[in-house]
């Protein structure tokens, strides 16, 4: 008779599961045979000095670089050989270090256009049903605005995005993920020149979106705010992960502030 595996059915469900992964650039090992699962609903965090792979295994989740070896799985499928785009149609939406908008729309447009580009330019649906279009965009619009006023763009809506400041492009980049369906959100460093004030929005947000079921992997160098947002904590080390613990776990582990000494 054949049984199905064992399975510890209150074993909390891996969303994203990384294994072994390594990726090399010439004579450089970046990522190398690393490790880790992020758990649905949580904000786990990647630490790690400078360096220590936390970008490149972003861009190996996220389909920039294809991994040299191992495997990374997404809700039970597989990730790696997938394209950037195909990976954005399953829900997974990441952040950039320098934050990437699109320069030349205003910041309004720049999300009004994410809907559409999950969609996908719905032509035949805009031809035949022009009244629910129109509805849909009217949606989309007070969706934009109410964003916008929660991560204090509002007043900018028709300024070219082009003309922020780095931390305005960052919330800007973030209010893009918000505005997409995305489940799995990947963020490098969302407080990286964002004033303090902003930054304590940006956890409310977090926590807000957190709450209606998205999970987050977020790298961050703001100790302070992995400190308070982020649970588990995974600290990377020359490619491969060190460590994973709760906030204080982390903080006082010998061996993460020997990593972070060492460099
Ligand atoms: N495209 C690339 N080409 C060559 N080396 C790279 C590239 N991307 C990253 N690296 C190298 O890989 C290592 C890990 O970098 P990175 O993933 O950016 O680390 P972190 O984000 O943790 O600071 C570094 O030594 C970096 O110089
Ligand atoms: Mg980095």
């Amino acid at each position: 008779m054949v049984t199905a595996p064992a399975r510890d059915p209150h074993a909390p469900t891996a969303l994203l599961s990384v294994e072994h992964v390594s990726k090399r650039f010439g004579g450089v090992v970046a990522v190398h045979d690393c490790s880790l699962r992020v758990q649905s609903g949580t904000i786990t965090g990647l630490i790690g000095p400078n360096g220590a792979g936390k970008t490149t295994l972003f861009n190996m989740i996220a389909g920039v670089y294809r991994p040299d070896t191992g495997r990374i799985w997404y809700a039970g499928v597989r990730l790696d050989g997938l394209s950037p785009s195909q990976i954005a149609r399953r829900h997974i939406a990441r952040t950039f270090q320098i934050a990437r908008v699109l320069k030349r729309l205003t910041v309004l447009e720049n999300l009004l256009v994410v809907p559409q580009q999950q969609a996908g330019e719905r032509l035949r649906s805009a031809w035949f049903q022009p009244r629910r279009v129109a509805a849909q965009e009217r949606a989309h619009r007070t969706r934009a605005e109410d964003i916008l006023q929660r991560v204090q763009l509002a007043t900018l809506r028709h300024a070219y995005a082009e003309h922020l400041s780095g931390g305005q492009k960052k919330l800007l980049e973030l209010a893009r993920v918000m505005m997409s369906d995305a489940t799995l959100i990947l963020l490098d460093e969302p407080g990286a020149g964002v004033n303090p004030t902003l930054m304590r929005e940006l956890v409310q947000h977090l926590r807000q979106l957190q709450a209606t079921g998205r999970t987050f992997l977020l790298i961050e160098h703001n100790m302070a705010l992995v400190q308070e947002l982020c649970n588990p904590v995974i600290v990377m080390s020359q490619g491969c992960t060190l460590m994973e613990g709760t906030p204080q776990e982390v903080r006082d582990d010998p061996r993460v502030i020997e990593a972070y000494l060492g460099t």
